[in-house]
């Protein structure tokens, strides 16, 4: 598992994203990174001195960040992003390759679209093939207001909202093998709510 992307270069955020976070960031927002592993990308985001002014929480469920001297605006949460409620709104959040180990992942994206400030954008990297739904998921996310591009399997939301997904969450399975990223990953399941 690549727990280790920095914010810019080859094995970054900025790849991965398909921009550098601090260019959609300006003073006083807030960026929250959900599975941010290492924290390595937040980290060198905080040390840069565009990243001032801003707020920046990064979220794993493994308490073990790169050790470094934190900048005042930095937060790193260990956490379960299932449960974790956010105490604030964000500007930008983010969530690089977790989803795909997280089970309930609809109700997560239901959950990020609610901590999404009036203008606040979400990106992430989506399998819907992890996804096991009755009807085409992607369609459904699209009608939530989510934007889905198949060829990155990249989705992303533009301001916060109130979503309710058609489906009822039955439970996911760790043991369907890789996904496309070649790391073994989560399946969820739903039924018709
Ligand atoms: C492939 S790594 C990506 C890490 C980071 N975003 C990066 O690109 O370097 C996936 C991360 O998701 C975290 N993770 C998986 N399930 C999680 C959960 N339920 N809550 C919080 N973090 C979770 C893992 O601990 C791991 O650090």
């Amino acid at each position: 598992m690549n727990r280790e992307r920095g914010l810019r270069g080859v094995n970054s955020y900025a790849r991965e994203l398909g921009f550098d976070p601090l260019t959609r960031l300006t003073a006083g927002d807030a960026w929250l990174d959900l599975c941010c592993g290492s924290g390595r990308a937040l980290i060198e985001a905080s040390g840069d001195p565009r990243a001032r002014d801003l707020h920046i929480t990064g979220v794993d469920l493994v308490d073990f960040f790169v050790p470094a001297v934190r900048s005042a605006g930095l937060d790193l949460i260990a956490a379960d992003v299932v449960t974790w409620s956010p105490p604030r709104a964000y500007d930008l959040i983010t969530c690089v390759h977790g989803l795909h180990y997280v089970g309930d992942k609809l109700g997560l994206l239901a959950r990020i679209a609610s901590w999404l400030t009036p203008a606040g954008r979400f990106v992430a990297d989506l399998d819907p093939v992890q996804i096991d739904a009755p009807g085409p998921v992607t369609s459904e996310l699209r009608r939530a207001g989510f934007e889905f591009d198949t060829a990155r399997r990249r989705i992303a939301l533009r301001g916060g909202r109130d979503i309710a997904f058609p489906y009822t969450y039955l439970g996911a399975d760790d043991t369907t093998g890789p996904n496309y990223t070649g790391q073994p990953a989560v399946r969820s399941y739903y039924t018709q709510a």
